[in-house]
């Protein structure tokens, strides 16, 4: 398609959207939101940085994770509207569902998105949404969670073996220091359908077999609920044995939080049963000053909700994305796809302070909230 024709196009979708704004923003959790609803002749002509303006589609999997309300949206529409104040982003939220998701796509396609930014429910069924959007010569960008079996046209996300790796070695490492090297462990994975969920799997395992910690017994869990990690979570204490369990792997801290909840009703001690997570969640931050999750990992979510920002923003105006921004390519089964990807950090008690207060990720105010006050002054955050 030619600029001339792609610029008609947005101007007529555009136009439609507005007409229909109740429509577009009806959807259950899904809303669309736009600077400039009242000048809809306006968009597609200039933006910030002198490039065009037009629809942007941002379709997130889930909403009980907190990552994706509190942080990867706001963090997306705030960078794109500094560099086009004139676009419009068409939001949606899948709450767990592919089908949903599915139909998201559609809507957004019909109220003419000009690029996807998808973070799926499915890694594998959403490749149908690429396989559409592909005839409409819309680029899709995989956002956090690869799509695989289908062209995408970047995918940005972090090191995602290394998040597991990270959360094993961290349990591994306690378990020796608490004098159980080998555990038992239960470990609780995240949604067989998040190819996320297979890396962190992955990077864990080896990091387990490697150090001889013994599973005793592990789940994947739908959806990445956490009711249902709490109760994977009472299973396995009924099947090992309340006194037998040296430590957990979870895979967030969403499903972290599930496991530390069955460990109180069944009368253990979390302080006493180290526990991994990820995505330094402020519940589970308190919890670590508290002493009752062991770990997290943190994703800075700012930098990769800003770079999926800037992408699809140069993908809106046929740009080549910045060369130093692309550092990889990741193999999603249907091609070799150009990749961003950003670089985790295991977080414990000892530097909560100089990684998460540090880059402002949560404040001192957010985190010693007067339950943790004390928690806060040992670990040296005021
Ligand atoms: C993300 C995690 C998140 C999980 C559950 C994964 O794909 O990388 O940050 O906790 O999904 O939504």
């Amino acid at each position: 398609m030619n600029a001339r024709s792609r610029s008609i196009l947005s101007v007529t979708a555009a136009g439609a959207c507005v007409f229909a704004l109740a429509a577009c923003g009806s959807d259950n959790n899904s809303s669309t939101s736009t600077s400039s609803a009242s000048t809809p002749a306006a968009a597609d002509t200039s933006a910030a940085s002198g490039g065009k303006s037009g629809k942007i589609a941002l379709l997130l999997p889930e909403s009980k994770t907190a990552r994706y309300e509190s942080q990867d949206r706001p963090n997306f529409e705030k960078k794109l509207k500094s560099l086009c104040p004139d676009c419009t982003i068409i939001y949606s939220n899948a709450d767990q569902d592919a089908s949903k998701q599915q139909s998201q796509a559609d809507a957004a396609i019909t109220n003419g998105a000009k690029v996807l930014v998808l973070d799926p429910v499915d890694s594998a069924s959403a490749a149908s949404i690429v396989t559409k959007a592909k005839t409409q010569n819309i680029p899709v960008i995989s956002y956090d969670r690869l799509i695989t079996g289908a062209p995408v046209d970047y995918y940005i996300s972090f090191d995602n073996v290394k998040v597991g790796e990270l959360q094993g070695t961290a349990l591994s490492d306690k378990l020796s220091a608490d004098g159980s090297p080998k555990g038992p462990i239960v470990k609780i994975n995240g949604a067989p359908t998040d190819n996320n969920a297979k890396l962190f799997k992955q990077g864990s395992n080896a990091v387990f077999s490697q150090k001889g910690v013994t599973i005793a017994k592990q789940y994947d869990t739908p959806d990445w609920s956490p009711d249902k990690a709490q109760s994977e979570m009472e299973q396995a204490i009924t099947a090992v044995g309340k006194d037998k369990i040296q430590g957990v792997y979870a895979a967030n801290d969403g499903t972290a939080g599930g496991a530390i909840a069955a460990m109180k009703s069944a009368g253990l001690d979390p302080q006493k049963i180290p526990t991994t997570g990820q995505d330094a969640e402020l519940a589970a931050i308190q919890r670590i000053l508290a002493g009752e999750q062991y770990m997290t990992v943190y994703k800075a979510i700012k930098p990769e909700a800003e770079a999926a920002a800037q992408l699809a923003y140069d993908l809106l105006n046929g740009k080549t994305p910045d060369s130093t921004t692309v550092n990889g390519k990741t193999d999603n089964g249907s091609g070799q796809v150009p990749s961003v990807l950003l670089q985790p950090v295991a977080v414990t008690k000892d530097n909560v302070k100089g990684t998460i207060v540090k880059d402002g990720f949560w404040t001192a105010a957010q985190l010693c909230t007067s339950q943790y006050k004390a928690a806060c002054t040992a670990a040296g955050i005021s």
